[in-house]
């Protein structure tokens, strides 16, 4: 199944493609759009060694010249140094206002190219070839471009929308398990926000979709594109309705920051992780019905999420320092934590009012449970 969803923003309106065999496509979809005769491709190593030969000789084929970057995989290249490095090879390459970068890759390439692109020669086309689940279900769409500072992740960036986003689901057929899984999070997300049949077809494809099932990859890429797309015409810089999207993450940016943002828990453990103390959240306040956590944590469980705190290194989880993270969310304002809550599955709204004791007790809780390592 392949699929076109068109993100429509005015004249910075774009499609995303999504199904197999794309990066053998991508010269004649890239060509005609762009008139372009040259490309500067931006991708990290892993996809350099998996990937990037199915591209550029798709480019080939298609009479498009290209210049490459292979930069280091990780979150790491999202750093003043390597977007410094980065610009200084495009420049090299003599890229001009006309020449697309393109990002094969990750979230991590997707953001820094992105970024690059947004200010290279004060603007060049962007493209993106994402080859995570979380970069084609996510980053690649919406136009958040970002690196991290020192002070915290994401916080230098622009938001610059690609010309064209290219979901080539036989990519993530390299993907490891592990990355697949975190992406998986953010689906189950979509589903959460405003989806309720795309939840129940999750109970039912999750399974077959993490096996690596590329229809149902596909047809899953296709729902979250959808609304990310839906969502993001209606509130392209986050000053509204796109702010559901951050169901679960102001929990899992706490989490994230608490674990150092190594390998002990990765973006979308903390996510799948976030979204059950979000709907816990909700519960509590007596606006969800408990069935749905229920469903909810019965679902994640099923296909082996996270919906326990790991145990961490030499110490132990603690309500209070997890409560100061919330502290430095991008989202604070006024000193108020606001939180995505949801009155049942597929029904997230924000809520600025949440009483600080009851984000402990479901923190206290579910370090306890850790602790006990009992049933979540
Ligand atoms: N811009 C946004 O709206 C937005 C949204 C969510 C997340 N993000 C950002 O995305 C980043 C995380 O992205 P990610 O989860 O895609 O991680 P990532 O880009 O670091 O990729 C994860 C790992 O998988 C490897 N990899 C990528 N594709 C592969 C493939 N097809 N086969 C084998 N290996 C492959 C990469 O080399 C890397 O080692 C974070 O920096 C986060 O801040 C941005
Ligand atoms: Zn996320």
């Amino acid at each position: 199944m392949n699929t076109s969803v068109s993100v429509d923003l005015g004249d910075r309106s774009y499609d995303i493609h999504i199904g197999r065999h794309l990066l053998g496509r991508a010269g004649s979809l890239v060509g005609p759009l762009l008139g372009a005769s040259r490309v500067f491709v931006v991708t990290d190593e892993n996809l350099a060694r998996l990937h990037l030969g199915s591209l550029t000789a798709s480019l080939e084929a298609a009479g498009i010249d290209h210049a490459c970057a292979v930069l280091p995989p990780g979150e790491a290249t999202k750093s003043f140094g390597e977007l410094e490095r980065l610009l200084d090879l495009m420049l090299a390459a003599r890229c001009e206002r006309s020449t697309p970068i393109v990002a094969l890759g990750g979230g991590v390439i997707g953001d820094l190219a992105g970024f690059a692109a947004s200010i290279l020669l004060r603007g060049v086309p962007f493209i993106q070839v994402p080859t995570t689940l979380l970069a084609q279900v996510d980053s690649s769409v919406g136009g958040k471009t970002a690196i991290n500072a020192a002070r915290g992740k994401n916080l230098v960036g622009s938001f610059y929308q690609p010309r064209l986003v290219l979901a080539d689901v036989d990519a993530l057929a390299t993907l490891p398990e592990r990355e697949v899984k975190s992406g998986y999070a953010e689906v189950v997300k979509y589903g959460l926000i405003d989806d309720a049949p795309f939840f129940a077809w999750l109970e039912t494809n999750g399974a077959a979709l993490l096996g690596g099932d590329a229809e149902c990859r596909a047809v899953a890429v296709t729902a979250c594109c959808r609304a990310k797309a839906r969502i993001v015409a209606a509130d392209e810089r986050e000053e509204g309705g796109r702010v559901v999207l951050n169901l679960g993450h102001t929990f899992a940016h706490a989490l994230e920051t608490e674990a150092g943002f190594g390998t002990l828990l990765t973006h979308g453990e903390a996510v799948s992780l976030g979204l059950v103390f979000a709907f816990d959240l909700s519960v509590r306040l007596g606006l969800c019905p408990p069935a749905d956590l229920e469903r909810l944590v019965a679902h994640l469980a099923a296909l082996a999420m996270p919906v326990r705190l790991p145990p961490l290194p030499g110490r132990l989880w603690q309500s209070e320092r997890l409560l100061a993270h919330f502290a430095s969310d991008k989202k604070v304002k006024d000193g108020r934590v606001p939180f995505v809550l949801a009155k049942r599955i597929g029904q997230s709204f924000l809520c600025r009012e949440v009483p600080p004791v009851t984000v402990r007790a479901v923190l206290d809780d579910a370090i306890r449970t850790a602790a006990e390592g009992g049933a979540p």
